[in-house]
């Protein structure tokens, strides 16, 4: 039984986002602030030869312009530039040298009174280049792409393609049914609401205050004293409120090392804030070509799977996530094989994006055995049951718990997905063809180690700390409801604290794992808050808990309370005033024991319907049902929106999403979201969250897997289906776009 974890919370935010009062990156100030704007490379690559700032230093209210050359010194070595989730490589540096590796680079930085003069004066800044011959095409890069190692210790590198398994060609050559397909997605951008931006507050002393808009505060507060040289208790970051970031914030921007390289160079706060198009010089999802085979006996049962990517990434650094691992994953197939190719080009480094790895490559798989179930004349539901895995497949391990059959049961029951007739152009509304399809997705269930502080005072508030970001997912939230679920408070006795370094020990929010760390990093916290109240709650006089040990000790409505027997009991502001104290603080670190006995996922089963209009190819999603697994749910409100806007990004990635490269400038040419098409409101219809029951004893002590990404998966391949049985038509190449209706 519990009071507030799973129940339909509000966010405790809300208010405060909705009048204005939350303040992001972009809104702090400081006496003096003054403002910068950058100037960005015209070409992907070469060398700076010149750079012209007179103009724009004669203009009224402009103090100054950086460039490498006159910039305050900054660290040579590469590992001062690594954050904690960067890639294999030499991490970018801006205004280092005269070196170019993409368009779009920052190559001088300009500081006014005024945004605006900031922003006219970095139009006014000439750059001349030495430029070389670049490549931005992934497609032109299939021979000269690099192969990965297979990974030889899965622990070390998570992200390597897995080992092969069995005799993927044996098993080839004796399948009944074959299908091999190429499946494309292109790069797609972030494209948060609130833009990067960074206030740097220079103290006397040179002590830097960063407000800065990231996914974890530490991971930038280390970066930024690491590349300039400063002690830790000298760089303060603080997040208090993230616009979204989806990935893009979970290392560190350009933006706040060119904002701090200001602020020491000026001995001034500054503050920089990024245009939409300069967002797209940050990190995006790499483009991919993937090959997927499939071997399956006349029955629907795989016999084999091999999975090819190649996937971009710059030419500093290695980017890449763990493709083509997800197809060997999700079905029973004693054979597979995976390859992994880089493709580097003269662009940013590619970058995680909400589900990363998993979002592509299920779309590949899952658009992959939706032509298998064509091929063996079988229901594409009835496909996916026959190939149902109980145990994980790369290393044969039992799940913690997986619900998917609840999944797929619920979800096609939801949907009436036994109404569907099978034949493609068989179903219409009037002029528009209808079609059905499905997918799963698959996610991981991460946790990562953890600090929180819990103070508790003897009016029965407690302040709840931990250094994790809020970045939109409802984490204060969550946060809010555990706290006071475990020390028997109202909501509205708990306060969060989070977004800022000095806070407890957290790592970057990303991967789904901070709703499953932080809830159990409370509930640990909370237990020593329990346990030490129960020390003091002993030395009362005629204590009623005299022989309660801490295992029969419970919070509740604000007292001690003996869990067998209730009617001994003693008041929290009891407890502390007859002991003297008025606060009770403890901090602990959690860490998650499972060593990997166990397989820890999230499941979903995503059912869409279409309807295309027969004459113009135009493409509707009218209809998704998405039934997860996710562990247990601890805000069915909050879970039921970050499930919905994953879905809203899956039509986006799968009918809109696209970077567009003119590559002989090797330059982006819609950085802007009036071009880069994003669904909106009218893209957007019925859509249904169902969260099945998956009670899991293994995982954590609270059972909790984590949403912030399940929700994306398989909802491209689930629509991509749907477009073929309406129109008898398959795309393998994302977005689908009508014109790729008509060709
Ligand atoms: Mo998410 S791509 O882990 O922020």
């Amino acid at each position: 039984m519990t009071t507030y974890i799973g129940t339909a919370t509000s966010r405790v935010d809300g208010h405060a986002k909705v009048t204005g009062a939350a303040k992001y990156a972009g809104e702090f100030s400081a006496p003096g602030l003054v403002h910068a704007s950058l100037v960005a490379s015209t070409i992907a690559k070469g060398r700076i030869a010149r750079i012209e700032a007179s103009e724009a230093l004669s203009l009224e209210g402009v103090i100054d312009v950086l460039t490498h050359q006159n910039r305050p010194p900054m660290a040579s070595a590469d590992s001062a530039y690594k954050d904690d989730v960067a890639p294999e490589g030499s991490p970018f540096r801006p205004l280092y040298d005269d070196r170019i590796w993409f368009s779009g680079q920052p190559v001088a930085l300009v500081v006014a009174e005024e945004p605006e003069i900031a922003r006219f004066a970095a139009s006014l800044v000439r750059v001349e280049y030495d430029e070389e011959a670049h490549v931005s095409d992934v497609y032109g890069q299939r021979t000269a792409a690099i192969a990965l190692e297979s990974a030889t210790n899965p622990a070390e590198n998570p992200f390597a393609p897995p080992r092969s398994r069995g005799t993927a060609d044996q098993a080839f050559a004796a399948a009944q049914v074959r299908h091999r397909g190429e499946y494309h997605v292109p790069i797609e951008h972030h494209n948060p609401m609130e833009l990067y931006a960074s206030t740097v507050i220079f103290e006397p002393g040179g002590k830097l205050t960063i407000y800065d808009k990231t996914q974890g505060v530490q991971n930038v507060q280390r970066y930024v004293a690491s590349i300039f040289g400063m002690k830790p208790d000298e760089v303060r970051v603080m997040s208090p409120f993230v616009g979204g970031a989806f990935g893009s914030g979970l290392r560190p921007q350009y933006q706040v090392v060119l904002a701090a390289l200001a602020a020491r160079a000026l001995q001034r706060s500054v503050r920089l804030v990024l245009t939409r198009q300069q967002m797209y010089g940050l990190g995006y999802r790499p483009a991919m070509i993937q090959q997927i085979e499939l071997g399956a006996n006349a029955d629907g049962t795989l016999d084999a799977i091999t999975h090819e990517a190649i996937t971009a990434t710059s030419q500093y650094e290695k980017y890449y996530r763990q493709e083509t691992g997800w197809s060997g994953l999700l079905y029973k197939c004693a054979n597979a094989r995976y390859t992994h190719k880089l493709a580097q080009l003269d662009m940013p480094t590619s970058c995680d994006m909400r589900a990363p790895s998993a979002a592509t490559a299920v779309f590949a798989l899952e658009s992959a055995m939706d032509e298998l179930a064509v091929a063996l004349g079988l229901d594409p539901l009835e496909l996916r049951l026959r190939c149902y895995s109980e145990r994980e497949q790369h290393s044969d391990r039992p799940y913690s718990s997986k619900s998917l059959r609840e999944c797929y049961r619920q979800g096609a029951e939801a949907f009436g997905w036994d109404k569907r007739n099978p034949v493609p152009r068989s179903m219409r509304d009037g002029t528009e063809l209808i079609g059905w399809g499905m997918a799963t997705g698959v996610w991981e269930a991460l946790q990562v180690p953890i600090a929180v502080r819990i103070v508790l005072t003897a009016n029965g508030h407690a302040e709840v700390s931990c250094a994790t970001s809020d970045i939109g997912t409802g984490t204060y939230t969550i946060m809010t409801q555990v706290a006071a679920e475990m020390l028997g408070l109202p909501l509205d006795n708990v306060t969060i604290k989070l977004g800022d370094s000095t806070l407890p020990q957290s790592p970057v929010e990303g991967g789904s794992w901070i709703a499953a760390s932080v809830s159990n990093g409370i509930a640990t916290t909370a237990d020593a808050i329990r346990e030490e109240l129960l020390r003091l709650a002993k030395q009362v006089p005629n204590s009623p808990l005299a022989d309660t040990t801490p295992g029969e000790a419970l919070l509740a409505d604000g007292n001690l309370v003996n869990k067998r027997d209730a009617s001994r009991a003693v008041s929290i502001a009891e407890v502390m005033r007859s002991s003297g104290v008025d606060r009770i603080e403890q901090e602990k670190t959690t860490t998650f024991a499972d060593a990997g006995s166990h397989a820890h996922n999230t499941h979903s089963a995503v059912f869409v319907e279409v309807k295309v209009d027969e004459q113009l190819g135009v493409i509707r999603v009218t209809r998704v049902v998405s039934a997860v697994a996710a562990g247990r749910i601890l805000n069915t409100k909050t879970a039921t929106s970050q499930i919905m806007g994953g879905v809203v990004w899956g039509i986006g990635m799968a009918l809109h999403e696209e970077t567009l490269i003119d590559h002989k400038f090797g330059r982006i040419m819609n950085a802007n979201i009036a071009e880069y098409h994003v669904p909106v409101n009218a893209d957007v219809h019925d859509i249904e969250i169902l969260f099945v029951d998956e009670r899991d004893d293994i995982v954590n002590p609270l059972g909790i897997k984590g949403l912030g990404e399940i929700g994306i998966v398989g909802v491209a391949a689930a629509i991509a289906n749907a477009i073929y049985h309406a129109t008898g038509k398959r795309v393998r190449e994302l977005p689908i776009t009508l014109d790729k209706l008509q060709r």
